[in-house]
């Protein structure tokens, strides 16, 4: 079993597809252990976004990313790291698959609408940065019998 960091990003609060969005999740049979809606400021822009504080379009994606409030949920399921990236489509909303979030959602590069971690490590390391060990729910799902098979 995996968790994964998701963050429903300024556009989607903005744009009122919380709702939208999460019921994708819920119907997919993934599990929310934490939720809660932020404001995300620079300094935890700059430790989530690491990996890109030095790229050109990074002032512009603090910009955005600090514009609004977000959802931040972490996500548990088989494989749910993978499902999640799978489900979001490619970073550009432009060329995202239809049937993904951001290929129904986004024509944009940058607002795109969710993020979601890309690997075992960025989960760990982002789940971190926006939860403290006692936000997580530890509760079962009355319907997971009819979602999956009890040695998938
Ligand atoms: P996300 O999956 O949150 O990871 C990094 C984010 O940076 C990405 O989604 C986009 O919102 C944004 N991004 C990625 N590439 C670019 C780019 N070339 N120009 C502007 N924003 C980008």
């Amino acid at each position: 079993m995996q968790r994964t960091l998701v963050l429903l990003k300024p556009d989607c609060v903005q744009r009122r597809l919380i709702g939208d969005v999460l019921s994708r999740f819920e119907a997919k049979g993934l599990h929310i252990v934490a939720m809660k809606l932020l404001q995300v400021t620079p300094e935890l822009s700059k430790q989530h976004y690491a990996e890109h504080v030095e790229k050109p379009f990074y002032s512009s994606l603090e910009e955005f990313i600090t514009s609004a409030p977000v959802v931040a949920i972490a996500l548990e399921g088989l494989e749910v790291i993978r499902v999640v990236r799978d489900m979001l489509g490619a970073t550009n909303g432009l060329q995202a698959a239809p049937g993904t979030l951001r290929g129904d959602y986004s024509s944009s590069r940058q607002m795109n609408l969710v993020h979601a971690s890309d690997s075992e490590e960025s989960a760990k390391r982002e789940l971190d940065l926006y939860f403290d060990a006692d936000e997580f729910c530890d509760y079962s799902l009355v319907l997971t019998p009819f979602m999956r098979a009890d040695d998938e």
